[in-house]
Formats: structure tokens, C-alpha cells, sequence
């Protein structure tokens, strides 16, 4: 591609795009699909998109800040009965004080971003109410939870505006773990998140062997302010890249402070659209004890945390500082198109340590091998043809072209098609490779995965430890094998975890059936 043209382009000022992509009316999945008479298009928002490089942003210096982390606000139970958890989630768009004296227009989960934290047991009936009160179709996706297909809020089973649905699935043994939940309406699913909707979503088990310790979450998101304190439109740089807000928020503060005073254990979460997390604190180690599926195999002592978009990831902290310890995240360079980025290290917070750290088992999970019986490869890569000759294009044009861009094995995502199949139970290694010039966070539905090896200029090497992920970072020419096994069957959905990409069409339907 050519970045000066299109900077040049760009210049030219204000454009209104929508990704222009006309459903195609098949039938094929009918029979899968109950709610196949809603697949109609919900098309990006036009409102939500401008190519207007220089949007005034919001000073961060009047956003509130340094003030005492809060715990996420807890969704309740409305049911006494045991092994159940049944709530209802109200879906609206909403003005929220995030500033003194302004009023910022959010879609919010239950009047709150972020929305408020689900924590179930493994076992557990879980019958969620969804009311949805926005103008528009949505659905709540439960990532990295293994549901079933038509209670995961899958692109073909939208909610519509002023309708409700019912989820409703039991959380299987074996999963405790730190999820989160988000929406997945197809070409919509970045704005709804920018405009504030996700949540965490707790797996706990009874015997946990690390009971002893106290919790804490640090539910970590980015929201992109104008000046006037409303949420911004995506710029084309966002369409690219990925959409990144200034304001990169713990539990919705900014740079909040910290005070770490039991024996504890951090969840960490990444739910930015498109940013990635280098966390590094001075003096302090992070002692790894779970990833996205929960535990790993045994402790493991970092000095840095790398979190992908979507990335979960579980800590104790050693520190041999006590106070006044900056929590920052390191400029991680992603290879960006169009876009020079100011290579600066972010405060996240402020953070106090009291506590000395605390004893953990040598082993936290036993995993067993078991061979794979199928082999599945994806390669992700962009189209640079599409940015050729940019400046001469139409509107019509380049909303083709952005549409056009992300590609899995070739193609770009087309609800009625089915890319992959896979069988219920089967062991699968997948072979994912990055053929693009930038990063990509790879995502799957329904199942996690084990990381096998990772290749990287004919070098390959192992991982350091066992764990279990929904969402592996490839770097460009980096290829990543993966052990996986779908326990359900339908329809899942994996894809680019960088929302905009996702929208564009980064994504593919993997089919699961039976034995
Ligand atoms: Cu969080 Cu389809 O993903
Ligand atoms: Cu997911
Ligand atoms: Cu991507």
C-alpha cells in the first residue's frame, strides 16, 4: 500500500463511510438456524464513522483520576435456589456523569460501563434475561465461556431493538476461569463495545486450590472522548489498525489507585477493542497463576505481562517496593498502518503493596496430552491491493475496499457460509499463520485451546508453561499451532479479536457436529 497517498487522502477531510455489504439470501443454514428470518443487515453505523483525522480529544488531566480502585459492581442473583444463577440485564443507551457537569452518551449493561461482573460456580444453571432497549440489534456474546452455539450470542441470533431473549446454559466442571462478555451483533460489534458494553464473567470452583487468597479485578478498557466528552466516531486509521480510546480505564477510572493489602489474586483483563497491554510495574514480579481458562500448570515468575485485545490473564504480585509503585504499560509496537504512534509508555495506576506474598502450590493444574486426530490450518492476511489508487476512489469505492481488506484463508466473512467443520469431542491441532505486515489476536469460540509451538522466522519454540487461551497474539510471519477440542455442537464463529477487523469481515464460521 501506499501510506503517503493515503495520508494525503485523508487530508482531504471529512468523509462519511459505511462498510457497504448487502447479505446475501441463502437458505442453506436454515436448518441450523431458528432465528435465520432475523439475519437481516445491520450494517456499521455511518453516524459512528468519520475519516476526520483530528478529532479534539478530551483532556484526560480533567477526566477523574487517582482515586481508590473499586470493585466492579456484582450482578445478582434473583433466585434462592442452589446451583442457580438467574438475572436479567437491561441493554440502554444511557447519559452517564464520567466527567463533573457533563452528560456522556453510553450504551450501558444494567445504567453501568463497565457492565456489572457476573461470578458463577462451576455446575451452575445460568438463566440470563436479556432486555435489549437500544435502537438497535444486539447480542451477548459469553467469550471464552463454554456455552452452546445458540446460547452465545453468535452474529445469526441478534436481539433485536425492544426485544428480550432468554440465555440459558450450565457451566460445565472443569472450567473456573476469567471470561468476559461483550456484544457480537455482525458489522456492529466495535461501536457497541466503544459505546461501553462488556462485562466480566467468573468462573469459581468449590475446591480451588488457591481458596486462601482474596481477589481483585482490574477490568481494563479504553474509551475515546472528544472534547466535548462524548464518544468519538471511528477515524479510517481505527478502521485499519484498530480502534484505540485515549483514556485507558481500570474497573471505568482513570489511573486509579491501588492498595493491595491481603494475600491476593489479581484478575487482569484486556477488553480494549484493538489495544495491547505490555504491563510492567518497578520492583514489582508478577507471579503468572492462570491465563483465559484458568489455571496454569504451575507458577510462573514475570516481569512483564503481554496482553492481547481480549487476553485474560491471573497474578499475585512480589514486589520489593511497598508504595507509590507505577503500574505502566510499555509501547508495544504492532506495526500499524498509516498511523506513527507516539512510542509512549502509559500510567495505568498507582499502586501500594501491603502484603507479603503468599505461599502457592508448586502445582496448580494437571493437563493430559491427548493426540490430535484432525489437522485445520487458518491464515490471516490483508489485501494491500484494496488501498491502491485510493485517492481516486469513491466514497462507494473505498467502503468496498476497507470491506475487502481483512481476510481468513482468502476470504472475508459471509454469515451463510460455512469455512470449517469439526467434530464434537475430536481433537484438533490448528495451524494459524499471520501472512499480514501487522499483529492479529486470534480468537475462538466455545472451546479453549492449548498453544503446542510457535514459529517465528524458521525458529520455533515452545511454550513456557501449560495453559489454556480463547485468544493468541500472532505477530506478522509468526505461526502458532494450537490444540483444540469443541465439546458442542453448531455453529462457532473464530476470528481477528481486534473488533474492527472483526467487523470487516476477519472472521469464519466453523461448523460442529457429531461423531
Ligand atoms: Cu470476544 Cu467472537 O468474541
Ligand atoms: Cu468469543
Ligand atoms: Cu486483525
Amino acid at each position: 500500500m501506499d501510506r503517503r497517498e493515503f495520508l494525503r487522502y485523508n487530508a482531504l477531510g471529512f468523509l462519511s463511510i459505511s462498510v457497504a455489504c448487502a447479505m446475501p439470501h441463502s437458505h442453506d443454514m436454515h436448518d441450523m438456524h431458528e432465528h435465520h428470518a432475523m439475519m437481516q443487515d445491520s450494517k456499521i453505523d455511518t453516524s459512528f464513522i468519520t475519516l476526520q483525522e483530528n478529532i479534539a480529544l478530551f483532556d484526560p488531566k480533567k477526566f477523574p483520576n487517582n482515586e481508590n480502585l473499586k470493585p466492579l459492581s456484582l450482578l445478582h442473583s434473583q433466585t434462592n435456589k442452589t446451583k442457580t444463577f438467574s438475572a436479567t440485564i437491561e441493554i440502554k443507551e444511557q447519559e452517564l456523569e464520567l466527567v463533573k457537569g457533563k452528560k456522556t452518551k453510553c450504551y450501558t449493561y444494567n445504567g453501568l460501563v463497565p457492565g456489572p461482573k457476573i461470578e458463577v460456580y462451576e455446575g451452575d444453571e445460568v438463566i440470563i434475561n436479556v432486555k435489549n432497549s437500544l435502537n438497535e440489534a444486539t447480542t451477548i456474546h459469553w467469550h471464552g465461556v463454554p456455552v452452546p452455539p445458540s446460547q452465545d450470542g453468535n452474529p445469526h441470533d441478534p436481539i433485536l431493538p425492544n426485544t428480550q431473549r432468554t440465555y440459558h446454559f450450565t457451566i460445565p466442571q472443569g472450567s473456573a476461569g476469567t471470561y468476559w462478555y461483550h456484544p457480537h451483533p455482525h458489522y456492529t460489534t466495535g461501536k457497541q463495545v466503544a459505546m461501553g458494553l462488556a462485562g466480566a464473567f467468573v468462573i469459581k470452583a468449590k475446591n480451588d486450590v488457591l481458596s486462601h487468597l482474596k481477589e481483585q479485578d482490574w477490568f481494563i478498557s479504553d474509551l475515546g472522548l472528544d472534547n466535548n466528552a462524548q464518544i468519538r466516531a471511528n477515524t479510517l486509521g481505527d478502521w485499519l489498525n484498530g480502534r484505540e480510546g485515549h483514556l485507558v480505564l481500570i474497573n471505568g477510572q482513570l489511573q486509579p489507585k491501588i492498595s493491595i493489602d491481603e494475600r491476593q489474586r489479581i484478575r487482569i483483563y484486556n477488553c480494549c477493542s484493538a489495544r495491547y497491554l505490555k504491563l510492567r510495574a518497578q520492583g514489582v514480579k508478577f507471579v503468572i497463576i492462570g491465563t483465559d481458562g484458568g489455571l496454569i500448570e504451575k507458577p510462573i515468575t514475570q516481569q512483564e505481562i503481554f496482553l492481547a485485545p481480549s487476553s485474560r490473564i491471573e497474578v499475585v504480585l512480589q514486589s520489593s517496593k511497598l508504595s507509590d509503585i507505577k503500574l505502566e504499560s510499555i509501547y508495544y509496537d504492532r506495526d500499524k498502518m498509516m498511523i506513527q504512534d507516539s512510542k509512549e509508555n502509559l500510567l495505568l495506576a498507582t499502586l501500594q503493596i501491603k502484603q507479603r506474598p503468599p505461599t502457592l502450590p508448586s502445582v496448580l493444574r494437571t493437563f493430559d496430552t491427548k493426540k490430535p486426530k484432525a489437522f485445520k490450518q487458518v491464515v490471516m492476511s490483508e489485501d494491500h491491493m484494496q488501498m491502491h489508487g485510493m485517492s481516486k476512489k469513491t466514497q462507494e469505492e473505498i467502503k468496498q475496499s476497507l470491506a475487502n481488506m481483512f481476510l481468513l484463508n482468502g476470504k472475508v466473512y459471509d454469515m451463510n457460509r460455512i469455512d470449517l467443520t469439526s467434530r464434537v469431542g475430536e481433537v484438533e491441532e490448528w495451524s494459524i499463520v499471520n501472512k499480514s505486515h501487522m499483529d492479529h489476536p486470534f480468537h475462538i469460540h466455545g472451546a479453549q485451546f492449548e498453544v503446542i509451538s510457535t514459529t517465528l522466522k524458521g525458529k520455533t519454540t515452545l511454550p513456557q508453561f501449560r495453559a489454556f487461551y480463547d485468544t493468541i497474539n500472532l505477530k506478522p510471519n509468526q505461526e502458532i499451532k494450537i490444540r483444540i477440542a469443541q465439546n458442542f455442537e453448531g455453529l462457532r464463529m473464530f476470528h481477528c479479536h481486534i473488533l474492527e477487523h472483526e467487523d470487516l469481515g476477519m472472521m469464519g464460521n466453523l461448523m460442529v457436529t457429531k461423531t
